[in-house]
C-alpha cells in the first residue's frame, strides 16, 4: 500500500510519471454545443422535494409555475455536480433569514450562520452514517491526523454542506487546517449537517433555501474574517474563487496564498479561461478531471443511479422494457450495464465506430434512433452532444414514452421544441412532466430534460468518498509543494496519486493487491510503488 508520505513525494517528483502533468486539453470543459451548460439544476439535489407533488395543467410554457425559487445569476450556484446529495430531511418551518438572529453553540462559539444549531445533534447522526460508506476519506484522515499535513492552511470552501462532505470538512480540520465554509448552492443544504458542523466549532455559514444575496454573504463572510487570510480555496462551481478574484485580489499579492483546488466541470472551465487571459493569480487543481473521479462519476455511479432514478419517478418495472441509449461512452455504458441486468431489451446509438463496435461487443444493438423511436418505451441520453433527441422523434413515440437525460447539458433532448401551444405539460409529480398531444399521447418527461440522476435520485456516499479524497489530497499537494512548483496555472493531479486514492478505497473489500517483483517491475519499466500505468493509459 502507498503512504501518503510517499504518495504525495513521489507524485510531485519532477522525473517520470510522477511529475504533475499541466492539462491543456481546452476543449475538455467545453460541450459539444461549445460552451459549457447553463443548466439551472436549481432544484437538481432536491432528491425529495418537500413541494408536494402538484398537478398543474399547462399549456405551452408561459403559464407555467414554478415551485422553486428562481435565480438570474451564477449558473454554478445552482449546478449540481456529483457531491451534491439532499436528504430532504431539512426544516422548512422558518421564514426568517439566519443572518437576523445571533445564534451559539454548546460551547458559545457564535462565529457562524446556520439555520437552527438546536439541529446539530440530528445533523451529526447524518454524518455518522455518511462516514460509514466514505471509506477513504476516513482511512486518510486517520493515516494523515498525526502529521497534519495542513497545519498552516486556511481554507475558504464553497462545496454543497451535506452529510458526505461534511466528512471531508471535518477531515480537512483533522489533518491541521483552518477552514470557513459556504454552501455552492443554495438549494443543498442540509440544515441540520450545517448545525452539526457549527456544533463543532466550525465557522459554516450556510442553509436551504438562501436569497441570491445570502448567497454571496455567506461567501463574503467566509473570505473576509477578523484575524483570517485565507492560502487556500476548496472551491465547487468557481464562486468563491470568482469572489475572492474581483474582490479580494490582495489575498493573492501578500504571497502567502498556496492554490485553488476545484471540482467541478463549471469552475474548471472559468479557470482556464482565467489561465488563459493571464488572470489567474495562483496555482489551480483540476480534481473535476481526475481518472479515478470520472470513472467513478461516470461509469459506476451513473450505472446505479439510472435505475433509482426511473424507479422514483415512475414507479416502472424494466423487465422486457425496450430501452434506447444515445451514447456509449462511460455514462452510456454504465446505464447500459444496470438497465440489460434488470431484463431490458436493449438499443443502442453512436456516431463512432470504436464505441458502436463495443456496443456490438457487449451484446448491444446498434441503430439510429429513428429506427427505433416508435416502439421503445424509455429513451436515454448520455451524449454530451445537443438535440439528439428532436420534436421530430418525440411526435414520433408511442404513448407513454419515457424521456430522460444523463448527459451534463439540458440540450441533450430538445425540450424548448416542446414548448409550443399543441402541446399541454401536465406535472404529475416533482421532476415528472406529461406532455399531451393533441391526439391524447402522453409522453413522460424527467427532470424537464436535465441531468435526470441529479435531479431525481441520490449520490452515493462510497463516490463523494473518492472526489472528497482526491480534493484533500489536491489541498495538501499544493500547500505542502516547494515554492516554485506550481505556477499560475491549472493543473491535474498526478496518477500516483489517483492510485493512492483508489488504493485507500481498496481496503474497504478487503483486497489484496499483486506486488511486482523487482524482476517484474524491470521487465515492465515500472516503479514497484507505482504509478502503473502511463498517464494516456484510458483504464
Ligand atoms: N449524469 C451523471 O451523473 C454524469 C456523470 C458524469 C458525466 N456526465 C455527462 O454525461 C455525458 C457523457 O459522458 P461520458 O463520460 O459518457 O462521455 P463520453 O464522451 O465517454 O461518451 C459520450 C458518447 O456519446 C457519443 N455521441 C456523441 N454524440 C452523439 C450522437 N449525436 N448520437 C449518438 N452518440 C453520440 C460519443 O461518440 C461518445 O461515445 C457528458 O455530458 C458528461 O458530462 C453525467
Amino acid at each position: 500500500m502507498t503512504s501518503l508520505a510517499s504518495a504525495t513525494a513521489s507524485a510531485s517528483s519532477p522525473a517520470g510519471q510522477g511529475a504533475i502533468m499541466k492539462d491543456r486539453r481546452e476543449n475538455k470543459v467545453t460541450v459539444a454545443n461549445g460552451e459549457i451548460s447553463k443548466e439551472h439544476n436549481g432544484i437538481g439535489t432536491t432528491v425529495c422535494e418537500s413541494v408536494p407533488a402538484e398537478v398543474t395543467k399547462i399549456v405551452g410554457r408561459g403559464s407555467r409555475k414554478k415551485s422553486y425559487r428562481s435565480r438570474s445569476t451564477s449558473a454554478s450556484s445552482q449546478d449540481s455536480v456529483s457531491s451534491g446529495s439532499y436528504s430532504g430531511s431539512s426544516s422548512e418551518d422558518e421564514e426568517t433569514t439566519p443572518r437576523e438572529r445571533i445564534q451559539k453553540n454548546a460551547k458559545g462559539f457564535s462565529e457562524f450562520c446556520v439555520k437552527r444549531i438546536e439541529q446539530a445533534s440530528y445533523g451529526r447522526r447524518e454524518i455518522e452514517i455518511a462516514e460509514q460508506e466514505m471509506p477513504g476519506i476516513m482511512a486518510l484522515r486517520k493515516k494523515a491526523s498525526d502529521d497534519k499535513p495542513l497545519n498552516g492552511a486556511k481554507i475558504v470552501g464553497c462545496t454543497h454542506v451535506n452529510a458526505q462532505t461534511a466528512v471531508m470538512v471535518e477531515t480537512l480540520v483533522a489533518l491541521g487546517a483552518q477552514v470557513r465554509w459556504a454552501a455552492c448552492n443554495i438549494y443543498s443544504t442540509q440544515n441540520e449537517v450545517a448545525a452539526a458542523l457549527a456544533e463543532n466549532m466550525i465557522s459554516v455559514f450556510a442553509w436551504r433555501g438562501e436569497t441570491e444575496e445570502d448567497f454571496w454573504w455567506c461567501i463574503e463572510r467566509c473570505i473576509s474574517a477578523e484575524n483570517w487570510q485565507p492560502n487556500m480555496v476548496l472551491d465547487d462551481g468557481g464562486d468563491a474563487t470568482h469572489l475572492l478574484v474581483k474582490k479580494f485580489n490582495s489575498i493573492f499579492k501578500v504571497g502567502t496564498f498556496k492554490g485553488i483546488v476545484e471540482e467541478s466541470i463549471t469552475g474548471v472551465h472559468r479557470l482556464y479561461q482565467m489561465s488563459q487571459a493571464g488572470k489567474l493569480c495562483a496555482p489551480a487543481m483540476n480534481v473535476n478531471d481526475s481518472v479515478i473521479k470520472t470513472k467513478y462519476d461516470n461509469l459506476y455511479s451513473c450505472r446505479e443511479s439510472i435505475i433509482d432514478s426511473l424507479k422514483r419517478t415512475t414507479d416502472i418495472m424494466f423487465g422486457g422494457k425496450q430501452v434506447v441509449v444515445c451514447g456509449y461512452g462511460q455514462v452510456g455504458k454504465g446505464c447500459c450495464q444496470s438497465l440489460k441486468s434488470m431484463g431490458c431489451v436493449m438499443y443502442i446509438t453512436e456516431m463512432d465506430p470504436i464505441c458502436a463496435l463495443q456496443a456490438c461487443m457487449d451484446g448491444f444493438l446498434v441503430v439510429k434512433l429513428s429506427q427505433v423511436i416508435k416502439k421503445v418505451d424509455i429513451v436515454v441520453t448520455a451524449t454530451g452532444n445537443k438535440s439528439v433527441v428532436t420534436r421530430e422523434h418525440m411526435d414520433k413515440m408511442k404513448n407513454g414514452c419515457i424521456v430522460c437525460n444523463m448527459g451534463h447539458s439540458n440540450t441533450e433532448i430538445d425540450v424548448m421544441s416542446l414548448k409550443t401551444q399543441d402541446l399541454t405539460w401536465e406535472k404529475v409529480r416533482t421532476q415528472v412532466d406529461h406532455i399531451i398531444w393533441p391526439s391524447g399521447k402522453r409522453m413522460v418527461l424527467l427532470a424537464e430534460g436535465r441531468r435526470v440522476n441529479l435531479s431525481c435520485s441520490s449520490v452515493p456516499s462510497f463516490v463523494v468518498s473518492i472526489t472528497t479524497c482526491t480534493q484533500a489530497l489536491a489541498l495538501i499537494e499544493l500547500f505542502n509543494a516547494p515554492s516554485g512548483r506550481y505556477k499560475s496555472d491549472v493543473y491535474l493531479m498526478p496518477k500516483l496519486m489517483d492510485e493512492f486514492v483508489a488504493s485507500l478505497h481498496l481496503v474497504a473489500f478487503d483486497s489484496q493487491l499483486t506486488e511486482l517483483t523487482t524482476e517484474q517491475a524491470k521487465y515492465m519499466g515500472l516503479s514497484k510503488t507505482g504509478p502503473f500505468k502511463p498517464n494516456y493509459y484510458r483504464y
